[in-house]
């Protein structure tokens, strides 16, 4: 397989700062990933950093190993097992693509993902997630080959141990594992998920009272469309901190002081706090200094307005993570991965 020396990654990241990999290979093939891991990577000595869409990434210098991006491609219904369908994709798949062939297919479950950046192959690391839905509620199963042994293993659903924003991928297993492909269980029938009031809202506006699945998907990204920043215009990788959850006796605490906090009671005996919220109220919102920002209509995103450095964004975010702490006693966690 190609390796080569000395590449910029600014196109292969959305917060779009100028930084370089000491070596950088492309796979577009399951071989391609079998060689590099049996082979090249062995000899290299050095660590290595799997690249997708690379929309989660923060690089706060040159990265000192090998990047290795998964372009691998396909997208195939593996199983009909009526009324769902077992639908696969390999991991270089962009995430979009994916679930505009599912939407187009009538298969339901994916629709409000849409429009999340990324490729399909990274969606189990954090479980993505979005207007109320998360991928481990149709996720049926990945293949991962070992980086260590080149063996391929395949992971159900449960053994991927998925929470907010978490897999294996994240915690036990980070760093060990390519992720080859991923299957979804999709179902022909049609069964929305419209709770989120964001999407009731935008479906009344456009007067659809019995929504289909292209529907739900069209209002999602209608919605997300209008709300976040697009990395081609301005560099960010969503939602920079997870939402924090505290216990009730600690929301208790903070809402006794603070009436307007916004706050989803997980009925489990815990609460998740919006942190756009938290950091809005410690006056960070629209804030920028230099190149680095907060954006101005939603404060979870930190923003590259052209050249800002990986480090003036980490520096951003850890005044963030104080001031929120030193107001409302809660510490902010990145959600995105800081090299
Ligand atoms: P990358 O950034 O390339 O990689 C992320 C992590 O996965 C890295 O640690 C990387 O090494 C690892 N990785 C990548 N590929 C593989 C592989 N094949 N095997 C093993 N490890 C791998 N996220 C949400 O959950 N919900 C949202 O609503 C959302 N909205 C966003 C909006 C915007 C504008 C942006 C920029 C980002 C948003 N995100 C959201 C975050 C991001 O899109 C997701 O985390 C996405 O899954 C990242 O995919 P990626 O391919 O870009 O991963
Ligand atoms: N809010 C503010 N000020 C802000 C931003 C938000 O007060 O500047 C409050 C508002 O009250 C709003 C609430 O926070 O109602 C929630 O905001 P929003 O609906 O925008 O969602 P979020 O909690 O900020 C989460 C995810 C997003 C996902 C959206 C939609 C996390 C960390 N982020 O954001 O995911 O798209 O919900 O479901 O869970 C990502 O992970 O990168 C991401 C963009």
């Amino acid at each position: 397989m190609k390796v080569e020396e000395n590449v910029s990654l600014k196109p292969f990241h959305t917060f779009g700062m100028e930084v370089s990999a000491r070596y950088f290979a492309e796979g577009h093939s399951r071989s391609d990933i079998f060689d590099f891991v049996t082979n090249d990577f062995p000899a290299m000595q050095l660590p290595l950093l799997l690249l997708g869409g690379g929309s989660n990434l923060l690089f706060t210098q040159a990265y000192e190993g090998c990047a290795l991006k998964i372009s691998t491609k396909g997208i195939e219904v593996i199983d009909d097992q009526h009324p769902y369908k077992l639908v696969k994709a390999e991991a270089g798949e962009n995430w979009e693509t994916f679930v505009e062939y599912c939407v187009a297919q009538g298969l339901c479950g994916l629709e409000n993902l849409s429009f999340i950046p990324g490729n399909v192959g990274s969606s189990p690391i954090q479980n993505i997630g979005a207007y109320g839905v998360e991928i481990k509620d149709c996720f049926h199963s990945l293949e991962a080959m070992e980086i260590k042994s080149g063996i391929i293993t395949t992971f159900s659903n449960e053994e991927c141990q998925f929470g907010y924003r978490s897999s294996i991928f994240k915690t036990t297993h980070k760093g060990q594992y390519i992720i080859l492909s991923v299957t979804f269980r999709l179902s022909e029938q049609t069964s929305l998920n419209t709770s989120y009031g964001a999407i009731a809202t935008e479906l009344s506006n456009a007067g659809i009272t019995a929504p289909g699945v292209a529907d739900v998907a069209a209002a999602v990204t209608r919605i997300r469309r209008s709300k976040l920043p697009d990395p081609i215009d301005i560099g960010n990788a969503g939602s920079f901190f997870k939402n924090p959850t505290v216990s009730a006796f600690e929301y208790y605490r903070i809402a006794d002081e603070f009436r307007t906090l916004v706050a989803f009671n997980q009925n489990n005996g815990y609460y998740k706090l919006a942190a756009g919220w938290l950091i809005e109220q410690c006056g960070w919102k629209g804030f920028r200094k230099g190149d680095a920002g907060v954006h101005a209509h939603q404060a979870l995103i930190l923003v590259n307005y052209g050249n800002a450095t990986g480090r003036e964004i980490l520096e951003l975010a850890n005044d963030i993570i104080a001031s929120v702490e030193n107001k409302f006693g809660v510490r902010l966690e990145p959600e995105v991965n800081i090299l």
